[in-house]
């Protein structure tokens, strides 16, 4: 076994991360054995493990909660994806050794929202947050061309800010939850408002009549702002499909092929229940 490529996440915590019974499926799926491990690193010695890893032959990983700031700096060169999120999700090791950090979550989130036939080219597509997990995705959402990005968050000046760093990319414009205007064909809840069980002040015109919900948490059970949308009679969708569609790019940063994400995908909800 210890000749298969060897991969890791790396993560504080780490035992719940679901990344090996993706990654276990994707090997299975394209008939292409790894190794495949989680490691717990301490919060201040991200560095030290990940060495470490090298030295055993590491080939790559999966950076998550708290480290995926501290990895740009494990990183010899950055993607330019990776740049602009200011976040580092995957790490690549080239033959020659260099360390790529790359950030696989906004294709992530393309991918399952593809996947989903969610509305995109000429939308209007708000965002409600305007943390690290909206930094990352906002570039290639508005390369898909919406007609407008709606970024709204409780502290303003994150959202205005966020707005001024991507306006480049396309029509974004960052505001407070109650200058939210007009209807839209997506709502993606990027807040962690779910965690405390909170949900952000909203319109009760929010959705257009075939929009979609969308949380980038999942559960068992529908998200405090699933559950709100769902009353809303919008489709709902959680992030689960996320998750996988990152790890499946991170796959292909590592391997050079695609998994097909729908099964891998439907044996996790299985679990969840
Ligand atoms: P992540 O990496 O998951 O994006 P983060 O960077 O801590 O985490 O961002 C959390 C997001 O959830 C922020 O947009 C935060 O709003 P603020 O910028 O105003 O802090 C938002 N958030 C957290 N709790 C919230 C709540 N109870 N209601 C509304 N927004 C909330």
């Amino acid at each position: 076994m210890t000749d298969l490529p060897l991969y890791a996440v790396f993560g504080n915590p780490i035992a719940h991360s679901k990344s090996p019974q993706i990654h276990s499926g994707f090997a299975e799926q394209l008939q292409d054995p790894v190794r495949y491990e989680t490691r717990l690193a301490p919060v201040d010695d991200l560095s030290g493990h990940w060495h470490a890893f090298l030295e055993e032959g590491g080939r790559g990983a999966n950076v998550t909660v708290p480290f995926k700031e501290q990895a740009i700096a494990l990183a010899d060169r950055l993607s330019e994806r990776a740049r602009q999120a200011g976040a580092v999700n995957t790490l690549v090791v080239s033959d020659s050794g260099e360390v790529v950090g790359d950030n696989t979550d906004g294709a992530g989130l393309l991918l399952d929202l593809e996947r989903l036939g969610a509305p995109l080219i000429g939308a209007r597509i708000l965002m409600l947050g305007a943390g690290g997990a909206v930094r990352g995705v906002l570039k290639p959402l508005l390369e898909v061309g919406p007609s407008e990005l709606v970024v709204a968050n409780r502290t303003v000046e994150k959202a205005i800010g966020l707005a001024e760093l991507f306006k480049a990319y396309g029509q974004i414009r960052g505001c407070g939850f109650e200058d939210i205007e007009g209807r839209f064909d997506l709502v993606i809840n990027a807040t962690s408002a779910s965690l405390s069980g909170d949900l952000p002040p909203l319109p009760e015109t929010l959705f257009n009549e075939q929009a979609l919900a969308y949380d980038m948490m999942y559960g068992a059970a529908l998200t405090v702002f699933l559950e709100w949308a769902h009353t809303h009679g919008v489709r709902c969708a959680d992030g689960l499909g996320m998750l996988v569609g990152q790890a499946a790019e991170a796959w292909y940063q590592w391997r050079g092929t695609r998994p097909d994400t729908t099964p891998i995908l439907e044996a996790m909800r299985a679990d969840l229940r």
